[in-house]
């Protein structure tokens, strides 16, 4: 599933979870969570740290990556980056303020990466960060 269609059957699910009247908070925190559109350079993306206002999350997103990576800061010298893969099959995952999901076998990851719920049996795959200046600069290989 690409990003597209991943957007588009996430925000199909949430209307339809909406009209049914289930309590969806968590599962569609997705559309409230900040999201940050960075620039690859050298392999590295910067993000302010300004940027993640009053969440101790943001979505990092850039037209070079098939995924988004989820920034969880920790503290103000401690933000993991987590790529948001479902380690299970590949499938873009979806973040709330809880953890992450995944909506094509129901896995799902808490803020640290690692698995909450099967099928996915290994933790999310994670970049080296470095905090410098208020900068957080992501390492991606
Ligand atoms: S691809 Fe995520 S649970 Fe299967």
């Amino acid at each position: 599933m690409n990003r597209r269609n991943f957007i588009r059957s996430g925000c199909t699910f949430c209307a339809g979870a909406i009209g049914a009247g289930f309590i969806v908070s968590t599962m569609c925190s997705c559309a409230s969570l900040p999201i940050y559109k960075g620039t690859t350079e050298q392999n590295k993306i910067s993000i302010p740290l300004s940027n993640f206002k009053d969440s101790k999350i943001l979505i990092v997103r850039n037209n070079q990556m098939e995924f988004d990576i989820l920034l969880v800061k920790n503290s103000e010298t401690d933000v993991n980056a987590l790529l948001m893969k479902c380690s299970h099959q590949d499938n873009q995952l979806t973040a709330t303020k809880n953890g992450l999901f995944c909506s094509a076998h129901g896995s799902s990851f808490d803020l640290q990466g690692n698995v909450t719920k099967e099928p996915a049996m290994s933790p999310l795959s994670k970049f080296r960060t470095e905090i410098n200046n208020q900068i957080i600069t992501v390492f991606l290989k």
